[in-house]
């Protein structure tokens, strides 16, 4: 039996609570954590934890002696790093809502606790558990349309411009940046996993054009070119109605989409396609898609369940922190690429003014400035993604 502690029991914590009651024979929630303790004891009594106990702090969890194994990590970006190295070095596992760290030197500071502790670090990219994009993945895996040569990744998401007005959102400080940072990280995290690896080099423009009363960009766009010489391009936004979101990648052989739809292109002796397209091709990639079996969880239930599974079998869970500084890394970029008008080269070395918050908060453009700090909101519904 796996004992689980949430820490920070805001919007995502129900996520993690319910995925973590669909395994009530392999896990229990033995605390729940929050500096708004009345938080915590909110969600012990909604989901009738009886046997959680609430702390208005982790060091005091830590403190406690109670046999923590996993520790959710569920608080706003600027304070996983702190809170995963100290879960990881008093021995616990721990999985850390994305953004992993607003920098990769926190990011670095995680995998040193986690190797020196031998304990394990999972991080949240909870849409590679969803159909949709596990299919996608595998149907680009089978080669059957060749290789990728050029993505448009559209990571469209709408927030009013209150969104910004809770305390640790809308500053580079605290919130680490805008849609690029904490809403594209799912969308950038898929085409790292379908890509095998990063581009190496970026280029960007940040803007913010709709919510003045926050520092951070609320949209970007992205180029970026891979060693092979192929190209993506990723659209970070909280200003489109309707969050049509999805990745269409323009493979030699065929176009493949989420959400799933593909159109396989084949040439007449002139250059011009032929009218009727590429049938055979198209059928043979419908097929293929439709052969591969439904995930049993998705979500945050399924990467939920391939952290417990990773626990009990002693194996690697599917998520790494290795994957989560990945995706920090080209989002660093990204911002790098904007902040300085240029593109830019990755990896980003240590030496790179960028790989710490400090080098990113001086370089930091803001856009406007926070004009109002809500401790809690009264609405509590949230969407995670518009993924079909
Ligand atoms: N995976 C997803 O789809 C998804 C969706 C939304 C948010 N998130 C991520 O989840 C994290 C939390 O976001 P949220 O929307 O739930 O925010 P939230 O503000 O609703 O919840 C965060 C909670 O953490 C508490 N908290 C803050 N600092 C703390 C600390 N040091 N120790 C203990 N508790 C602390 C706050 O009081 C709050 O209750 C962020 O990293 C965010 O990016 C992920």
């Amino acid at each position: 039996m796996i004992n689980a502690a949430v820490v920070g029991t805001g919007n995502i914590s129900v996520s993690h609570i319910q995925g973590l009651l669909t395994f009530p024979e392999r896990c229990k929630i033995v605390a729940l954590v929050d500096i708004y303790p009345e938080k915590a004891e909110g969600a012990k009594e909604k989901y009738r934890l009886e046997e959680a106990q609430v702390f208005d702090s982790h060091e005091a969890l830590l403190a406690s002696g109670l046999k923590i194994d996993l520790v959710h990590v569920c608080t706003p970006p600027s304070s996983h790093a702190q809170i995963a190295v100290n879960c990881m070095n008093a021995g616990c596992n721990v999985l850390v809502e994305k953004p992993m760290a607003p920098s990769l030197k926190e990011c670095d500071a995680m995998l040193e606790a986690e190797k020196k502790n031998g304990v394990t670090m999972g991080i949240v990219a909870q849409n590679r558990f969803r159909n949709s994009i596990y299919k996608l993945k595998k149907t680009v895996d089978s080669g059957l349309a060749g290789s990728i040569r050029c993505a448009h990744v559209n990571s469209l998401w709408w927030r009013g411009h209150c969104y910004y007005d809770l305390w640790w959102r809308g500053t580079w400080e605290k919130e680490g940046g805008g849609p690029t940072l904490n809403h594209a990280v799912h969308h950038i995290d898929m085409i790292n996993w379908i890509q095998g690896g990063l581009p190496e080099e970026v280029t960007s423009v940040l803007a913010n054009v709709m919510h003045d009363n926050s520092e951070v960009e609320d949209l970007s766009f992205a180029a970026l070119r891979y060693k092979d010489g192929s190209v993506a391009e990723v659209t970070s936004s909280v200003v489109h109605h309707g969050e049509e979101q999805g990745i269409v990648l323009q493979c030699e052989n065929a176009k493949l989409a989420a959400p799933w739809s593909c159109v396989a292109e084949v040439t007449q002796a002139n250059g011009f396609p032929v009218p009727e397209h590429n049938q055979e091709l198209m059928k043979e990639l419908d097929t293929f898609y439709n052969s591969i079996e439904d995930l049993p969880y998705e979500g945050h239930t399924g990467e939920i369940e391939n952290v417990l599974s990773a626990l009990e079998k002693g194996t690697r869970p599917f998520i790494t922190g290795e994957d989560g500084r990945k995706t920090v890394e080209l989002i660093t970029a990204i911002y790098k690429a904007g902040f300085q008008k240029r593109t830019v080269g990755l990896p980003i070395a240590e030496a790179d003014e960028y790989y710490t918050m400090e080098g990113i908060l001086r370089n930091a453009v803001h856009f406007y400035e926070k004009s109002a700090s809500v401790e809690n909101f009264a609405a509590e519904d949230i969407t995670v993604g518009n993924y079909k």
